[in-house]
């Protein structure tokens, strides 16, 4: 494995333990400096070991800022545990020649999954219903207790039609609903409405907003998309309607959710991200229209597994002169 002293071994970052045995084969390659504590590694012990680094291991916890990389001269590779990166200033290591990877496609179905948990949990009260009963309030079968909402004949909305957002929408055909989609400004992308296992609607974002009845977050953590979520577009939404979000929470300007929820602009919203996790806007916690679940779109065994094993084999590619498997477009 090339480094500029041919006889060193690589030397990786890894800032927290990986599932599975995935970190097997950067142990059999590099020396491996594993930060193993159970809180995100703090950034100034990161900044300080990357500095004399060739690759680096990390999450999405991990910001990855261009003064750290300015500041660690043999770094060749960030390989991001995750399919966003927005925890990664990408110019900044492009600048430097530095190759950056995600985990995309093995994470899919997990979220997708989870997505459907957010929805159908947010949409039937279950979360509500399971703290009333623990509380010792049921009475008994009553015709109208804890009434939620219907899914068939209904149209999900999705913002951010890419792999998860796909997932999620084949996973409606299920439930009967129809699908509309905001359709990505990437130049070159065209608005069409067959995808494989689904038809779909390409609508602007307000007629979107309009007539959806779920309207599900897809998109990456960007400037374009940073609230896109707002008191004016949740204003345009449904008073039936649910909103949820698997993305990344910057997408949704958390205090105009709080107002929307309780004043029931809107009926309910599902949250797994939040604008500064761990920390989430307090109105949210005492609302009962909202089910909180703490970034979790991923987080099945084999998920996790799968995906440290690419972040692995990504910094072992680039390590070795190889291509990487999944770098960041
Ligand atoms: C999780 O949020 C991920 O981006 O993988």
């Amino acid at each position: 494995m090339p480094t500029s002293d041919p006889q060193r071994r690589p030397r990786v970052v890894v800032t927290a333990k990986l599932p599975g045995g995935a970190i097997r084969p950067l142990r059999d390659a590099c020396d491996v400096d594993l930060y193993d504590g159970p809180e995100p590694m703090p950034t100034d012990l990161l900044a300080e070991r990357l500095a004399t680094a060739d690759g680096l291991v990390c999450f999405l916890t991990n910001r990855v800022d261009a003064s750290m990389i300015d500041a660690a001269p043999s770094l060749k590779v960030i390989a991001d545990v995750s399919v966003g990166y927005d925890n990664v200033d990408v110019p900044a290591a492009r600048r430097r020649n530095i190759v950056v990877t995600n985990t995309p496609g093995v994470l899919t179905d997990a979220t997708a999954d989870l997505t459907w948990a957010l929805i159908l949990s947010t949409m039937r009260r279950v979360v509500e219903a399971d703290r009333f009963v623990r509380a010792g309030k049921w009475k008994g079968f009553a015709f109208d207790l804890l009434l939620g909402g219907d899914l068939k004949g209904k149209q999900l909305g999705i913002i951010g039609l890419g792999r998860i957002g796909q997932a999620v929408a084949r996973r409606a055909v299920g439930f009967g609903m129809t699908i509309a989609y905001v359709p990505s400004p990437r130049a070159g992308a065209q608005p069409q409405e067959q995808f494989d296992g689904f038809t779909a609607t390409p609508l602007a974002l307000d007629p979107l907003l309009r007539s959806s009845d779920v309207v599900s977050l897809h998109a990456p953590s960007t400037a374009e998309t940073k609230h896109v979520i707002n008191q004016k577009t949740l204003m345009r939404m449904k008073r039936s309607a649910y909103l949820i979000n698997v993305a990344r929470g910057p997408v949704v300007d958390e205090q105009a959710l709080a107002w929307a929820l309780r004043e029931h602009i809107i009926a309910g919203a599902g949250l797994d991200v939040f604008e500064r996790e761990p920390e989430i806007e307090p109105d949210l916690l005492t609302l009962e229209n909202v089910v909180l679940l703490p970034h979790l779109g991923s987080a099945t065994v084999g998920t996790r597994t799968a995906m440290a094993q690419l972040a692995v084999e990504n910094c072992i590619a680039v390590l070795s002169g190889r291509p990487p498997v999944t770098p960041v477009p």
